[in-house]
C-alpha cells in the first residue's frame, strides 16, 4: 500500500485527478471505476477542467460505477446515475454507451448482478479504480461483515451508513436500505485501487483500513491484500496513523518519474 498525505484536500484531489489523467494519456481507452459521495467531486472537477483547458479525451473510456441504490429512478437527483452526470459525465466528452452502473431498476436483481461483472469482464476489466471510504470502513457498498471476495450484489446498508447519507435525501427515513454494490473481490480485481479520504470523519476508518489487521469488520482493510493500492489522504484523514513520517518520507525521495 502506498500511502500519500497532502496538506489539505484541493492538492490531494489534484494529485489524484492527476494520476487518472496520465493513465487515460498513455491508455485512451482506459476502463475507469468510479466512486460517488463527496470526496471524488473535485476530482471529478480537475478531471473536467483538463478536458475543458487541455483536451484530455474521454471518447474511448469506459467507466463503471461501484453501486447504485434499490428503488431510485436514474433521474432521481439522489441516485448515483445523476450524481455521476452532474458531477463528471455531462462535463466531458464520454460516449453514453461507455458507461454503466448497476440498475436500482432491476426487476431481476442476481441477473443485473452477473450481467455487471460479465459486462465488466467483457470490457477487459478495471485499469483504475477510484474509492472513497465510509466512516465504518465500508468500499462502495460493502458494509462490515460482507465476504472479503463479494462480487456485485444485493447488500442492507447499516444504520450508520444511512445516516452518513441522509442529507442527499432530506434525512434519513428516506434513505432506502438496499443497494447493488460490486463486492470486494470485484473491487480488488482493479489493476490499480486509488483510496481517497479527507476530513477528521474519516481518522479512525482510515487508521484501521492501512494499519490494522485485515478484517471483514473493515471492509477496506482488503487493499492491504492488493499488490497497487494507493491512498491519498488530507491531513486530517491522516491523524489517526501511526507511520506518517514514513509515508512522508518514502514519498518524498521517490524518484520523479515514479511520482504521479
Ligand atoms: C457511500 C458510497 C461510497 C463512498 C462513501 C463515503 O457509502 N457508496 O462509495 O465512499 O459513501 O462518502 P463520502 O465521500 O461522501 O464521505
Amino acid at each position: 500500500m502506498e500511502v500519500i498525505i497532502k496538506p489539505d484536500s484541493h492538492a490531494a484531489s489534484r494529485l489524484a485527478a492527476r494520476k487518472i489523467a496520465a493513465l487515460v494519456r498513455t491508455k485512451p481507452d482506459a476502463v475507469l471505476g468510479l466512486a460517488t459521495g463527496q470526496t471524488p467531486l473535485e476530482t471529478y472537477d480537475r478531471l473536467s477542467e483538463l478536458h475543458r483547458t487541455e483536451g484530455l479525451d474521454f471518447s474511448r473510456v469506459t467507466t463503471f460505477n461501484l453501486d447504485e441504490y434499490l428503488g431510485l429512478e436514474p433521474s432521481h437527483p439522489a441516485s448515483f446515475h445523476a450524481c455521476m452526470r452532474t458531477s463528471l459525465f455531462s462535463k466531458i466528452n464520454i460516449d453514453p454507451a461507455r458507461v454503466f452502473l448497476p440498475d436500482g431498476m432491476s426487476e431481476d436483481i442476481p441477473r443485473t448482478c452477473r450481467e455487471y461483472e460479465e459486462r465488466l469482464r467483457a470490457a477487459g476489466g478495471i485499469d483504475l479504480q477510484l474509492l472513497g471510504i465510509g466512516s465504518d470502513g465500508h468500499l462502495g457498498f460493502n458494509e462490515p461483515s460482507s465476504s472479503l471476495s463479494s462480487r456485485t450484489r444485493i447488500k442492507t446498508l447499516t444504520d450508520r451508513t444511512r445516516k452518513d447519507n441522509a442529507a442527499a435525501f432530506g434525512g434519513e427515513d428516506n434513505v432506502p436500505h438496499h443497494v447493488i454494490t460490486m463486492g470486494l473481490g470485484t473491487i480488488m480485481d482493479a489493476r490499480t485501487c486509488l483510496l481517497l479520504a479527507f476530513g477528521r470523519k474519516k481518522a479512525a476508518a482510515i487508521a484501521q483500513a492501512v494499519e490494522g489487521p485485515v478484517s471483514a469488520m473493515v471492509p477496506a482493510s482488503i487493499l492491504q491484500m492488493h499488490p497497487r493500492a494507493i491512498v491519498i489522504l488530507d491531513e486530517e484523514a491522516a491523524s489517526g496513523l501511526k507511520r506518517t513520517e514514513y509515508y512522508r518520507w518514502v514519498y518524498d525521495h521517490k524518484p520523479s518519474w515514479q511520482k504521479d
